[in-house]
């Protein structure tokens, strides 16, 4: 049976679901793996506080140059957010000579060509399942499972809090404030929640995934990015009423032209597969030129979810299985950039509502300008006007270049028709 002593750095939510499985269920791995996997070091800035966890192997000290200078470990989980801090230990670990085992997508999205390059010099790596959609094993899924297919497209919700947000939204009639405290207090959210609500989050994982299922850097400053944050109860109402609901999807759809990259609210019909994706869980439809679709679901969020990724990637790691399979793929050491598409030339489906005064020419205006601009209309629908004389007009879009929807809607704002800014929204 090889011993294996583990360092940890981070023992908040996911370094305790860390703590947790090693401390419940250490005989798993010496049955299914081999291995006998031991805490011997975690390094905290609150060695004393009270965590009602004891991990009985481990030293618990703020002074990460015992883990450094430790030669017994040889893997160190790097459970640290941010981009500064846990930038500056992953390097150090690296330096010394120790694999990584990383939840950090920030890290990666943003230093990962930096860090892969020091590993590969120090010849160690960096192992990091649970950096994407939690407990659901898409990395191997990509590099391994689907590893005979092109990748034709990839549709993702990635962001548990988002989706915890939008299900209590839609669900039960929850007020956005509410559902981000609640997706907080379940240990969902990062420690500054706007990364998960202005949508950089699931930024971060998508050039994550399209790193691996397009082989190339991702210009992440190009990923175009709109968030939740801006969604209002009458967005959610008016998805209802179309028989739809609302996701933070992340898109990836390569072409001729270059890859379209973005991540942005989106109405998806309710009969759907992403659409019963709820709470805290991701969903990830991938089409493979072979596989054809394939949908993964389930804990994208969440203590345990994510240590049960984080401790695969700690097997293959001591096994030796992920260092050959990481220098099989050069994930980030690849010189070739990916070209995006501009988004000009993106050909989705869209939704706009505009608000309108109730009088007689409005809804022509409104169609006429539409048609001016090409855009072909797939439904339409006037609410009831209010007391005020207000009224919603909605209009759903066959597919169409997103230059053309996007100058309709600007003309319309700026016709005088609207009493508001238009809201838009994509279609899957
Ligand atoms: P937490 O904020 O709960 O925990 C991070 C821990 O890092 C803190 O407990 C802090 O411990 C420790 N820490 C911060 N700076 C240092 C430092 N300089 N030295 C040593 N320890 C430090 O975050 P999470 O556990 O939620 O997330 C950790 C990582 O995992 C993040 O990158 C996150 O994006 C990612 N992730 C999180 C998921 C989740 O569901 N929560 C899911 C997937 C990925 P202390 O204050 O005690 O020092
Ligand atoms: N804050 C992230 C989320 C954690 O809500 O999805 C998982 O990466």
């Amino acid at each position: 049976m090889e011993r294996c002593a583990l360092g940890l750095i981070g023992w908040g939510t996911v370094g305790g679901g860390v703590v947790d499985i090693l401390t419940r269920d250490a005989a798993l791995f010496r049955e299914r793996c081999g291995l006998d996997l031991y805490l011997k070091t975690i390094v905290t800035r609150t060695p004393a506080r009270d965590r009602g966890q004891k991990p009985a192997s481990a030293t618990i000290t703020d002074r990460v140059d015992v883990l450094l200078n430790d030669p017994d470990i040889r893997t160190v989980i790097h459970l640290v957010g941010g981009t500064t801090a846990a930038k500056d230990l992953c390097v150090a670990c690296l330096k010394a000579g120790k694999h990584i085992v990383t939840a950090n997508k920030a890290l990666l999205a943003e230093h990962g060509d930096e860090l892969f390059a020091l590993a590969a010099k120090h010849q160690v790596t960096i192992a990091f399942e649970a950096a994407v959609a939690g407990g659901i094993p898409i990395i191997a899924a990509l590099r391994d499972g689907l590893v005979a297919n092109r990748i034709e497209g990839i549709y993702a919700i990635l962001n548990g809090t988002c989706n915890y947000i939008l299900t209590r939204m839609t669900e039960d009639g929850k007020d956005y404030g509410a559902a981000l405290t609640e997706a907080q207090e379940l240990g969902y959210a990062e420690a500054d929640p706007t990364l998960d609500v202005n949508g950089t989050d699931t930024a971060h994982k998508l050039a994550i995934l399209a790193r691996i299922a397009f082989h190339g850097r991702i210009p992440l400053a190009e990923l175009r990015c709109e968030g939740i944050d801006k969604l209002t109860a009458q967005d959610i109402e008016s998805a209802r009423t179309m028989g739809a609901c609302i996701k933070l999807l992340a898109v990836a759809k390569p072409s001729t032209r270059g890859l379209e990259l973005r991540v942005a609210p989106t109405l998806i019909p309710i009969d759907h597969p992403l659409a019963s994706v709820n709470k805290n869980y991701n969903g990830i439809y991938v089409h493979g030129s072979a596989a054809g679709p394939t949908l993964l679901v389930g804990q994208g969020a969440g203590a345990l979810p994510t240590a049960s990724a984080v401790l695969a990637d700690v097997v293959d790691v001591c096994t030796g299985r992920y260092l050959a399979t990481a220098s099989r793929f050069q994930f980030f050491t690849s010189a070739h950039a990916v070209p995006l598409l501009p988004e000009s030339d993106e050909v989705t489906s869209s939704y706009a509502r505009f608000i309108v005064a109730d009088k007689p020419g409005v809804l022509a205006g409104i169609t006429g300008l539409l048609s001016k601009q090409g855009v072909s209309v797939l439904n339409i629908h006037q609410g009831t006007p209010n007391q005020s004389g207000q009224a919603l007009i909605e209009v759903s879009t066959h597919p169409l270049k997103s230059a053309d929807f996007f100058a309709a809607i600007h003309a319309i704002d700026q016709s005088g028709l609207t009493l508001k800014p238009t809201v838009t929204l994509r279609r899957l």
